[in-house]
């Protein structure tokens, strides 16, 4: 293997409980019942989709630019909590991780579904640290299908079986999968029945891939 496209959200970065807060806020705001079970179906997926499957428990029908307004929403309230996210929020264990693997010679990509991708990069000092970075806002279809990392094998110019995907949803895992990768899933992730390798942690991937 020669490449290594690591998911951003639940990855490198822990920013679940502000998309939770988010979408807590804009469900309230129309009476749908959110909760974090519902945001577990939530991981990995566009914000368009997600607001999808928010709207399933909602008796109204929204048009498309309803949805459209209440994803915009959602977003202003997402980007102004990442604006307490600092270097201080990446852990020892991922800089540990992205330095040892980096010393090894492999080449290092994100992809994520995210569009604020770029951002959260540059909040958690990483912005110019990876050799490719595909995300949400150069894609067409988000994961369960593969184009987001596709594209990040495509920039890497790596073909997909020489790339590892690092992936906490299970959404990632079954995106990976389609499109020809090895994957290693954490958390959820590890449970799909197509992961390669289930992982506990990140540093795991220190044991899988060689020296
Ligand atoms: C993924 C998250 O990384 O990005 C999803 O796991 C999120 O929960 C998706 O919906 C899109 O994020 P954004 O930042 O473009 O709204
Ligand atoms: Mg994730």
């Amino acid at each position: 293997m020669n490449a290594i496209i690591f998911d951003l959200d639940g990855v490198i970065c822990f920013t679940d409980h502000y998309h939770f807060l988010a979408w807590k806020q804009i469900a309230d705001s129309i009476g749908v019942y959110f909760d974090e079970q519902v945001n577990d179906r939530l991981r990995g997926v566009s914000r368009m989709d997600s607001l999808d499957i928010i709207l399933e428990k909602s008796k109204i029908e929204y048009s498309l630019e309803e949805k459209r307004i209440l994803a915009e929403e959602k977003n202003k309230r997402y980007v102004q909590l990442l604006n307490h996210i600092s270097t201080a929020d990446l852990s020892d264990e991922v800089k540990d991780v992205l330095q040892e693997l980096c010393k090894r010679g492999y080449k290092l990509a994100i992809g994520s579904s995210s569009k604020n991708t770029k951002y959260i990069l540059k909040q958690i000092g990483l912005e110019h640290y990876f050799d490719a970075v595909s995300d949400g806002t150069m894609i067409k279809k988000s994961k369960p299908d593969p184009e987001v990392f596709l594209k990040a094998a495509e920039m890497l110019q790596e073909r997909p079986e020489s790339c590892l995907v690092v992936e906490d949803a299970l959404a990632g895992v079954e995106a990976a999968w389609r499109g020809g990768f090895f994957s290693a899933g954490m958390g959820e992730a590890a449970t799909h029945k197509h992961v390669t390798f289930p992982i506990k942690r990140l540093s795991d991937l220190l044991i899988i891939m060689k020296e």
